[in-house]
């Protein structure tokens, strides 16, 4: 089939110089959404009708399998299709969906598809209480249930087409060859001084074209974005359904209405998560995994049985089972632990792998460092990786014990089981299993004495 994606609306009611379809929902554009799901469907043609905002849609948004047809002026939903026509192929289906209308879902599209087959207009309608502002869906005998027979928009309807509950959600399944017929014959003729799309309906019914409907299985699906309220409120629909497919996976959340995927979470089995934990991008939680309370992770893998305390910001980054990390970790990109590592509070890990065992309990920063097995890092250590041009690499071996408040002045190695000082500041290699201390001896002075405050002398 053929995708046509309305996306060339300027959104005033955003306040915003974003063009709209670029909002993120999830922390993902709002159009982002509509095109996965568009490719879900395995189009043969997938193409974007943009127009406010400049080039910056398609230059956001390039990729191989989308084309990008430019509406300008904006002169209906109707012109903006026509735009369109000369990337539709004619014998496939044409399904129209639109770029701010971001949860539709696969399987309403798909149950819209199969109704339509390859010659028929189909119509995804839904019914509201309050249908204010939406076309409405004439049907024969009114509102008795016959065909559909046209739809009118609220502008042009009268009185009693405006009680009429069903309405357009836009979405629709047209045959391609006289979807371009009846689209070139469109007129402006209109309240709105607009070529409506909807008006192709009507010239289906006067051709003997079938036209039919289906229901998407929820309202919210087919709800539209036109203000940061309803950005919001789509944001919680989503986010809430969400929630709601990981805890039938399993997941334990302590509140669901708290959790905000932005991306992908992948859980294994006993997972389980606390209050306002944010999840970016690609995230996987293996089996018996706990995520405390305020954490942020992004791209990361997080290995079978770790407990990750609550604060903790993890970028990038692998931990292994059985770790402990936070409260109050960072873990940035390039971070690489093993199994059973442990990452106190107010450690920052960089571009660093660690090796099974080994303990950074409180307040280092290990940057651009290959820590080994077993090794113990003091409170206070410091990987001085950063000569104010060039960043070098620390070499911690097995079994080291690195005393609190070390400098290791990179590059630099500690060898398999060497001891630091408490203190010491490294600028050479530390051989292995010996006391390296860099340190002046301790004295006293016999004698001493504070100094005494002096009287002032007038
Ligand atoms: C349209 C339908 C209406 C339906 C409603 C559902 C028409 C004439 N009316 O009305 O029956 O109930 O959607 O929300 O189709 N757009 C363009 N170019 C244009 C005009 C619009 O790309 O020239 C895009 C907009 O960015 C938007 C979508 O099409 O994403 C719908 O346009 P909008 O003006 O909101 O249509 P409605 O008047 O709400
Ligand atoms: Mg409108």
């Amino acid at each position: 089939m053929n995708v046509v994606i309305l996306a060339a609306g300027m959104g005033k009611r955003m306040q915003s110089e974003l063009p709209k379809v670029l909002h993120p929902l999830a922390g993902k554009p709002l159009v982002g959404h509509v095109i996965d799901t568009a490719r879900a469907l395995a189009p043969s043609t997938l193409c974007i009708i943009y127009g406010h905002g400049g080039e910056l849609l398609p230059e956001t948004l390039k990729a191989e399998d989308l084309h990008f047809a430019r509406q300008e002026p904006q002169l209906g939903t109707g012109h903006a299709v026509s735009q369109a026509a000369p990337f539709l192929n004619d014998d496939a289906p044409t399904l129209i969906l639109y770029g701010d209308v971001p949860l539709i879902a696969q399987q309403s599209l798909q149950r819209l598809l199969d109704i339509a087959g390859s010659d028929k207009l189909s119509i995804l309608t839904v019914n509201l209480e309050d249908p204010t502002g939406y076309g409405r869906i004439v049907r024969e005998n009114f509102g008795s249930g016959g065909n559909i027979q046209r739809i009118v928009e609220q502008k042009d309807a009268t009185e009693a087409e405006r009680a009429i509950v069903e309405v357009n959600t836009g979405i629709m399944v047209a045959p391609t060859a006289p979807l371009k017929r009846w689209l070139a014959g469109l007129s402006n003729d209109n309240a709105q001084g607009e070529y409506y799309l909807t008006d192709i309906v009507a010239r289906a019914v006067a051709e003997g074209v079938d036209v039919v409907s289906a229901q998407p299985d929820a309202v919210w699906e087919t709800l539209g974005v036109n203000s940061k309220v309803q950005l919001a409120q789509l944001e919680r629909i989503h986010q809430s359904n969400v929630a709601r497919r990981l805890m039938e996976q399993g997941v334990t959340l302590s509140d669901p209405a708290r959790i905000d995927v932005r991306g992908t979470l992948v859980c294994g089995r006993d997972v389980s998560i606390d209050i306002n934990a944010i999840f970016e991008g690609n995230v996987e939680l293996a089996d018996g995994v706990s995520v405390g309370a305020n954490c942020i992770i992004r791209n990361s893998r997080i290995g079978r049985g770790a407990v990750i305390k609550p604060f903790c910001h993890i970028d990038d980054a692998i931990v292994g089972p059985e770790s402990q990390i936070g409260p109050y970790a960072r873990l940035r990109p390039g971070a690489d632990l093993a199994e059973d590592v442990h990452i106190g509070n107010f450690v920052e890990v960089k571009n660093a792998k660690i090796a099974a065992h080994s303990k950074a309990n409180h307040l280092a920063y290990i940057g651009d460092a290959t820590v080994g097995s077993r090794v113990n890092i003091g409170a206070g250590t410091i990987c001085c990786n950063y000569d104010g041009v060039n960043k070098h690499r620390t070499v911690i071996e097995d079994d080291a014990f690195i005393g609190s408040d070390t400098q290791l002045v990179a590059p630099v190695r500690v060898g398999k089981g060497a001891t630091l000082g408490a203190g010491t500041t490294l600028t050479s290699d530390a051989p292995d299993g010996q006391l390296t201390i860099s340190r002046p001896k301790q004295v006293t002075i016999p004698g001493w004495r504070r100094p005494v405050k002096q009287k002032k002398q007038d």
